[in-house]
């Protein structure tokens, strides 16, 4: 693995020209995707100011442009027309200002009318490395660029530790007023979330009160990334803690959770109905973020990280790793979240291919699973051994997931196997192969499962127990054209 010097990390881009030639070294990977949004060069991380705006969705991703490293960070952005066909449109934001001197991080937009409104936490450093986190916004200008505002809307809280960034901004029409919900630590390092009120979405901004969320005052270090939506009268709130092991997910420290519940916002109590649930069961999904300005109270659409912070995949030796998930469609059904891929999502397939154990590089599974114990196989080798394996154990009604048979094997210290529970047991799967990523659906919704997946050129087949299996392979529909 490269060591990287700070200075490396937080190298400033000063001309696309710089990164050409890795662009170039890049594409050729095999593991580049074919219909996920994924870095042009380096790294990419948390989703950024997702949003449908005038018919187009829009949508950055945290970008390290010199490798797989975590250092200076700009948005890079994306349009969609459907959320299936996705166009580089060059950096969104660089960090060209002294109060985002060393980063433009996480956050979020709205649309308003004619405008669209982008949120983000400039992250500061002085000359001893120490952090200023600054609220900032911008605002989409008719050429499709990014204009900054000036000055940054607000400066973090003494009262708090340095820890407060990623600004999820939403309106709340009963109050008519705009809030900003920024994730934060407290002074004694609890994970938690900040408040704050506008009547104007540029201006007047003033802090309204940490969130109070009854059972959750000790959960977590830091709680980053938050989002908050409303659907079928139920509040939603998602957000990814750090720093703390939770049952069931191994040895890592970074997780991406929800509850639902009732938000007040005049005692800014968040009550949860019921416990908190993982957004994503699988080893690969972070830092999810929503839009829900779809003219419908019933639909939120989601889109997620397919990574981890303080985690290695093995496409770091080609200086790139990251990508989006597939955009997810969120219900709310019986008091629990239901994900399903998003709509529409069958015009990528081009073919129909018979189940004949060839497995395809970009492909979509979908299998109805009859009773009693089930065994899926991925990127098996010719002999059906090794591959990712999901096994259904109906008795217990639980999967298991093991990437242990894949030849390349990364962060094994973190997890190679989890489980995941299903409260109706096992009856649909719905499972979207790219070229190094693996999205499982479970049933109609009730669980996902997300996961890098790299196989090398032997590992291409798939074995099952006997179930209705069909196959599509995907077309292509993300460009992956040098536009900085
Ligand atoms: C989450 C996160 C955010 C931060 C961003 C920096 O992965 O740590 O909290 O804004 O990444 O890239």
């Amino acid at each position: 693995m490269k060591e990287w010097t700070r200075e490396e990390r937080y190298r400033v881009l000063k001309s696309p020209e710089e990164i050409r030639d890795l662009y170039e070294r890049v594409k050729l990977s095999p593991y580049r995707q074919s219909y996920h949004v994924q870095p042009i060069t380096g790294l990419s991380s948390d989703p950024n100011g997702f949003a449908l705006h005038k018919g187009l969705w829009h949508l950055c991703y945290q970008w390290c442009p010199w490798g797989a490293v975590h250092g200076l960070k700009y948005w890079y952005h994306v349009t969609s027309p459907d959320l299936l066909h996705w166009t580089n449109q060059g950096i969104g934001l660089a960090p060209d200002r002294d109060y985002d001197n060393k980063g433009a991080h996480s956050g979020s937009a709205i649309s308003v009318g004619e405008e669209l409104y982008f949120y983000y936490t400039g992250n500061h450093r002085d000359e001893n490395w120490v952090r200023t986190p600054w609220t900032c916004a911008a605002v989409l200008e008719p050429d499709g660029k990014l204009r900054k505002l000036p000055e940054p809307l607000f400066g973090p809280r003494d009262d708090h530790s340095e820890h407060q960034r990623d600004p999820k901004v939403v309106w709340n029409e009963e109050k008519k007023t705009y809030y900003i919900f920024i994730g934060a630590q407290t002074l004694d390092k609890r994970g938690c979330v900040l408040v704050y009120a506008s009547k104007e979405p540029l201006k007047g901004w003033r802090f309204a009160g940490e969130l109070k969320v009854p059972g959750y005052e000790s959960f977590g270090g830091m709680w980053e990334c938050p989002y908050i939506t409303r659907i079928s009268g139920k509040d939603l709130l998602i957000f990814s803690p750090q720093y703390t092991t939770l049952p069931g997910r191994g040895n890592s420290t970074n997780h991406n959770v929800y509850l639902l519940g009732r938000m007040d916002y005049d005692s800014l109590t968040f009550t949860p109905e019921g416990d908190y649930h993982f957004l994503d069961y699988g080893f690969d999904f972070y830092a999810a973020q929503g839009a829900a300005n779809l003219g419908d109270p019933d639909k939120a659409v989601l889109i997620g990280w397919i990574g981890l912070p303080d985690n290695h995949y093995p496409t770091e030796e080609e200086d790139w790793e990251g990508s989006m998930s597939l955009p997810r469609e969120l219900r709310v059904v019986n008091g629990r979240l239901r994900q399903t891929p998003i709509s529409g999502v069958e015009a990528l397939r081009w073919a129909e291919k018979p189940d004949d154990g060839i497995l395809p590089d970009a492909c979509e599974l979908e299998i109805k699973v009859p009773e009693g114990d089930f065994d899926l196989r991925l990127f098996a080798k010719a002999d059906g051994s090794g591959g990712l394996t999901l096994r259904y154990d109906a008795a217990a009604r639980r999967c298991t997931l093991d990437r242990r048979g894949m030849r390349k094997r990364f962060n094994q210290q973190v997890f190679e196997v989890l489980e995941l529970p299903l409260e109706e047991g096992l009856k649909k799967l719905r499972v979207f192969v790219d070229h190094s990523s693996t999205e499982f659906f479970f049933n109609d919704g009730e669980a996902t499962f997300t996961t890098h997946s790299y196989p090398e050129e032997d590992e291409h087949y798939l074995t099952h127990s006997p179930a209705e299996l069909k196959l599509w392979a995907l077309k292509r529909s993300v460009t992956d054209e040098f536009v900085v």
